[in-house]
Parts: C-alpha cells; sequence; structure tokens
C-alpha cells in the first residue's frame, strides 16, 4: 500500500479507508489490552495515534516498539474519540522496520537541554524542537526566492574557493593542497603557493558580495544565497564559521532603496512564516514559556508570535551612526555603568548590547543605522562628503542585533583605489573589482543578510548553534 505522510494524513476525512503510515515511534503507552503508539514522520511537528488491539500475535512485535524505533503501519483511518487530534489509525499490521533499543537509544520521552542535544546532533532532527527548526528553515529559504523573483531578481551562484578577501578583516579559512608536513618555500622563507593547486593562496569566502556586484553590473538585480565562512574566533550565541547569506545587490540603487529593500525583504519573509509555519511557531513559542517560566516578568522575552507581528506593524527606525551615539551616550545603562563596553566617544564599533538598547529599550521597534565611521567598515563602502562616514546601513532586531548589513558601494574608481591602498587591500587580486568602475560604472547597493540570525529570529531560539543542524564553531566540527 502506498504511504500516507502524517501531514496529509491528519487533513483526511474518508474514514474508514485502508492507510499506510510509516514514521518514527516518539511514544508508547495503553494498558493490557490496547496500545497506543504515537508516530512521527516528520513532514509536520503532529504525531498520528496509531491504535492497536493487543493480542498474542504482536505481543513479542510490540514490546519492540520504542521511543525511537521505525515502523510502517497498515490500518483503517478512523475519526479520533480522543481530543486534540482529528484522525487515528487503527493498526491492522505493523511491520518494525529498525529497532531501537531503549538502553541505548539517547533521546528518552522527556525534556532534553539543548546543550545534550547538541551533542546528540544526529539524532536532533526528530526532536519536536529541532524539527520545527528545520521545517521554517526550508520555508524561509523558499520564500526569500519567493520574493526575489518577484521584485524581478536573479539568483546568481558565487564562488566557494576565492582569492580575495571580500570583506578584508583577515578572517579567512585557507584552502590548500599543499602537504602540511612538507610546505615548499621560497627563497626567502615564504610558502611558495606558485605550487599550490590554484598557483596562489586560495581561501574560503566571507561573502559573495563583490561577484554578486559583477552581475548587479549587467543584470541590474541580483542576489547570491550561499554559505559563507569566517574563521573569526567568537564564541557567541550569534557566530557560526560557516553560515548562510543572503546578498542582493541592485545597480541604480542608492542607501535609502537599499534600506527599503532590506524592510521589505524581512517582512515578506517573516510575513511568509505567520502564513505558512504556524503549527510550527505556536509550538516553538510554547517552548519559549516553558523555558523562560522561571525568570522575572521583565526578563522574558515578548511571545514568539506577538514578537513577528509587531514587526510587521511598524515602520523600521531609521538613523545615523551619530545620532545613535548620542542616545546611547546619554542612556541609562551607559550613565549607570552597566554596559559592558561604555559608550564614551564617536567613532566605536557598536556591541550588541547597544544595538539591543537601541532597538528593545529606546525605540521599541527595529532600528536601521547608517553612516558608520569609515574607518570601522569595508573598503567598498560609498564615502561621504564629510570625509568620516561611509554610506552603510545595518538592520538592528530585537533579540538578535545586527541582523543585516549592507551599504552604498563606492562606484568612484580613483576614491575605491585609494581607499584600496589606505587599508591595504591588495590591488593585484583585484583587479577585476576595480575595474568595473572604470567600465560604465553606476550607483549601486546591496547588503547582506545572515540566514541564521533570521532563523533564531523567527524561532525565538536563544543559540545559533540550535538553527543550523550541523554548527560549525571553534574547536567544533563533528558530524
Ligand atoms: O555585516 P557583514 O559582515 O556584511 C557582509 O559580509 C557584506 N559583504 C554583505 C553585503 O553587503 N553584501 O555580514 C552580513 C550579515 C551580518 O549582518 C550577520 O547577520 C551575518 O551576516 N553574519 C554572521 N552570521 C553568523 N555568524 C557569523 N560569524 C556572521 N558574520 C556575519
Ligand atoms: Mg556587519
Amino acid at each position: 500500500m502506498k504511504r500516507t505522510e502524517i501531514k496529509k494524513l491528519l487533513e483526511r476525512t474518508d474514514f474508514g479507508s485502508l492507510v499506510n503510515v510509516k514514521g518514527w515511534v516518539r511514544t508508547k503507552r495503553g494498558s493490557k489490552n490496547v496500545a497506543f503508539i504515537a508516530l512521527n514522520d516528520g513532514s509536520t511537528i503532529k504525531n498520528v495515534q496509531v491504535v492497536v488491539d493487543r493480542n498474542e500475535d504482536n505481543t513479542e512485535l510490540l514490546e519492540q516498539v520504542n521511543t525511537g524505533a521505525s515502523l510502517s503501519v497498515d490500518g483503517t483511518l478512523l475519526e479520533s474519540a480522543g481530543s486534540g487530534q482529528k484522525v487515528e489509525v487503527h493498526a491492522t499490521n505493523i511491520e518494525l522496520l529498525g529497532k531501537a533499543d531503549p538502553n541505548e537509544y539517547p533521546l528518552q520521552p522527556k525534556k532534553h537541554s539543548l546543550e545534550f542535544l547538541r551533542e546528540k546532533a544526529h539524532l536532533r532532527f526528530r526532536t519536536n524542537t529541532f524539527s520545527a527548526v528545520a521545517r521554517i528553515r526550508h520555508s524561509m529559504i523558499f520564500a526569500i526566492h519567493k520574493f526575489f523573483t518577484e521584485e524581478g531578481f536573479f539568483n546568481i551562484h558565487t564562488p566557494i574557493i576565492t582569492a580575495s578577501d571580500a570583506e578584508g578583516a583577515g578572517e579567512m579559512f585557507q584552502v590548500s593542497t599543499l602537504d602540511l608536513n612538507d610546505i615548499p618555500k621560497t627563497e626567502d622563507g615564504a610558502v611558495d603557493f606558485k605550487q599550490d593547486f590554484f598557483g596562489k593562496a586560495a581561501n574560503l569566502t566571507v561573502s559573495g558580495q563583490l561577484e554578486a556586484e559583477l552581475g548587479a553590473l549587467a543584470l541590474s538585480k541580483v542576489y547570491t544565497f550561499g554559505p559563507t565562512f569566517r574563521a573569526e574566533n567568537s564564541n557567541t550565541t550569534r557566530h557560526l564559521a560557516e553560515f548562510w547569506m543572503i546578498e542582493p545587490e541592485v545597480a541604480f540603487c542608492d542607501i535609502y532603496e537599499d534600506m527599503d529593500l532590506a524592510e521589505d525583504m524581512l517582512k515578506y519573509v517573516i510575513q511568509y512564516a505567520l502564513d505558512h509555519c504556524m503549527d510550527d511557531l505556536e509550538f516553538l513559542s510554547k517552548r519559549l514559556q516553558d523555558e523562560e517560566k522561571n525568570k522575572k516578568a521583565d526578563e522574558r522575552s515578548m511571545e514568539l508570535i506577538e514578537k513577528l507581528k509587531f514587526v510587521l506593524d511598524k515602520p523600521f527606525e531609521r538613523i545615523t551612526y551619530t545620532e545613535a551615539i548620542n542616545i546611547l551616550r546619554n542612556s541609562k545603562p551607559n550613565k549607570k555603568k552597566k554596559f559592558q563596553f561604555p559608550i564614551d566617544g564617536w567613532g566605536a564599533d557598536l556591541q550588541s548590547e547597544h544595538e539591543r538598547y537601541l532597538v528593545e529599550k529606546h525605540f521599541k521597534k527595529p532600528v536601521i543605522l547608517t553612516d558608520y565611521p569609515r574607518d570601522i567598515k569595508a573598503f567598498y563602502m560609498k564615502q561621504n562628503d564629510d570625509g568620516k562616514t561611509v554610506r552603510a546601513m545595518d538592520v538592528l532586531f530585537p533579540q538578535i542585533g545586527e541582523i543585516i548589513g549592507g551599504s552604498q558601494r563606492e562606484d568612484d574608481y580613483d576614491k575605491l583605489q585609494q581607499r584600496m591602498i589606505e587599508m591595504d587591500i591588495p590591488q593585484e587580486s583585484m583587479w577585476w573589482y576595480l575595474e568595473t568602475r572604470k567600465f560604465g560604472s553606476v550607483p549601486h547597493a546591496g547588503f547582506g543578510l545572515g540566514f541564521e540570525r533570521l532563523i533564531l529570529f523567527l524561532t525565538g531560539m536563544g543559540n545559533i548553534r540550535d538553527v543550523i543542524a550541523f554548527p560549525r564553531t571553534p574547536l567544533n566540527c563533528e558530524f
């Protein structure tokens, strides 16, 4: 018999039909005469209840139906008498596909800590929390492609292996086939990359932006959605060494239109989640409330679904970095020395505690900060006439801080070259980037959305390691 996925099965009303379901056992309970098996196949957060009449023939089999075991069940679709679900399957035949020894299977039907589950990442997809996150992740990938397609963008694939450092921050993983135990050296003792696979030093990309710019300067509107890699040694709840980034790039576009695009995109995908992921969001909302029930009222986060709607309701606040510094300097936590990094002058980079203060306490909505000091931003950003700031824009979100970083790009050849010299960006390896400013240069802008930070926000999960299936962080490359 053809398998029906549980998501589809739960919507059926043709009671009396014979059906087949397959899945993994979440729980088994019951009495002497009857067993109730909660079966889940990942198609939805909901389980289907399988009812089995115990008899001599199935006693042995039912003993092996433990949490984690996989089953194929033939049975009759019936209207459920129990509350909470509309249908159940009255089993006529059960096949045990794979056993799970209860003395060994780590995921027992009780609450496990997220830390424990991180060590069982090969199995954690089978929990409600991680399957919900995985389904929402999928929906967001789809929604992002849908948004950009509807807006007339073309998706381009930018390289994963590259010889340039797009952010100029030197946080790159090297890619080499040289024998690390016997590295060829040049006469002056440096590594001889001429003998390496590409004949030059190469690394994993930190951003697809530079190549996306090349695309935009021909196709007008492009975006990349790819993995990016950063060898920054930050062990925080918001940093990964391998993460996914969405980077649109638009020709004939300034920083204001760039901000509009960022706001429209975020609102579109959040609305999409509300329209298509409600079962999972409701589960995650309860999970969060449960986790925070011992916190003081003012330390609890806003209810998840309310928080998503809250972001949709109002226009994001748009202020300059300089205005933000003034607000922060005069803020209560700064005066009372509550910030870990006190704000005393103009020019320092903002920490997430500052970003979150602006969003959660001061404006009580997402904030877009623009016109940052040029010395804390990348070489490619368009310089303002004041000689001090650049046309950068960062979108700051509740709970997350920076979710998007973007800018209008420097489209003037001389200014870009000057900035590259000042910031020690090697021109030899980026001649192609400079050359676009020589031939038909136009104003253009773009941004990067950290995909996992978006998922953190949408799911209310507290640690970025829990919104990607197999997180890569310093000293952690298991699975
Ligand atoms: O602000 P970033 O470094 O900007 C860029 O890479 C630009 N090239 C984007 C562009 O204009 N096309 O990174 C963009 C976003 C951040 O706002 C953050 O959401 C996310 O990427 N991000 C990280 N997410 C997880 N782990 C990390 N280590 C991240 N670093 C940045
Ligand atoms: Mg940034």
